[in-house]
């Protein structure tokens, strides 16, 4: 079956990017969300992030205009019925990913593929929660998605070879570079950065460096693009809280244990740069 339609399910940091790439690509593109402002909001950053592509000669005003013109937001969930492809790309949590998912399946036709973009929530479990276990799958991009390259591509237990190649040439015909990676808490790229994240939290909380300090050695020292907490604030603090949870009540190993300043802070609303305040000020 061909693809034409694709559904987003969340308007946010990665939601909206999704919805870019997709429709850039010039695929029909149903992006849904909760409340109108955070469609609008996901709406005003494709338009500001399409116009930098323009700034750059990447694609002219038409197709900005045309990549815009493609995407439908929508609040209501029953407009998915008509994709041939939805990625799910909400809030870190399980239970309400466990809630999509049960109503995807009822929305969806049977022979359309699920893809999740968890960045550490068991696709195996999220498969379980419908009747169509073979055709969900992990579809994992990186922020800002219309920059990143990679896209990690997660086979729970059931999924189906064809679901798999499916996601795979998706994922190339999108100009992005699929890993294959099995299911396991936090995948590979989160399992390996998050406690990198966590750990330069550990050293600022007990006062070894200062952000500025630490993200200094990873970027001059071990030529990183930008430093770790910078990196954690551009993820998004509740984000990186939520990945940890996943991998400490996953892998049961206490060095996947969240920082408490990391806890603090997300209790106190600074999220990184989304909120204005994180380990920076924005
Ligand atoms: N931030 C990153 O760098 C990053 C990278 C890769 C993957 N991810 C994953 O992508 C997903 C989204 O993360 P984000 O950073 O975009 O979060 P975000 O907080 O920026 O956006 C989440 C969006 O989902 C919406 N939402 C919540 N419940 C919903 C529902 N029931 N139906 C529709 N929309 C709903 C929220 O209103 C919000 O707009 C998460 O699973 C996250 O782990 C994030």
């Amino acid at each position: 079956m061909e693809i034409r339609n694709v559904g987003v399910v969340g308007a946010g940091t990665m939601g909206n990017g999704i919805a870019h790439v997709f429709a850039r690509c010039g695929y029909a593109v149903t992006l849904c969300d909760v409340e109108q402002r955070f469609l609008d909001r996901g709406l005003e950053t494709i338009a500001k992030n399409l116009d930098r592509e323009v700034a750059k000669n990447k694609i002219t005003t038409d197709d900005k205009a045309a990549t815009l013109k493609r995407i439908q937001a929508a609040l209501d969930r029953g407009k998915l019925a008509g994709c041939d492809f939805v990625v799910e790309a909400a809030t870190e949590k399980y239970e309400i990913k466990a809630e999509l998912f049960r109503d995807l399946d009822r929305i969806c036709r049977p022979e359309i593929m699920l893809a999740s973009n968890t960045s550490s929530i068991s696709i195996t479990k999220l498969a379980a929660l419908t009747k169509r276990a073979d055709k969900v799958i992990g579809m994992h991009f990186f922020n800002p998605v219309p920059v990143m390259k990679l896209v990690e591509v997660i086979r729970g237990l059931a999924t189906s070879e064809e679901t798999y190649k499916t996601v795979r040439e998706l994922a190339i015909k999108l100009e992005k570079t699929p890993v294959e990676v099995n299911d396991a808490p936090g995948f590979v790229s989160n399992r390996v950065l998050m406690p990198l994240l966590n750990e330069a939290m550990y050293a600022v909380m007990e006062g070894v460096a200062t952000p500025e300090a630490v993200d200094e050695v990873f970027k001059l020292g071990m030529a990183h693009p930008m430093g770790p907490l910078t990196l954690a604030d551009f993820i998004g603090l509740d984000v990186c809280l939520d990945i940890m949870r996943v991998m400490q009540a996953g892998l049961g190993d206490p060095k996947y244990r969240p920082c408490p300043l990391l806890i603090k802070m997300v209790d106190a609303g600074w999220l990184g740069r989304k909120s204005g305040r994180g380990f920076y000020k924005y």
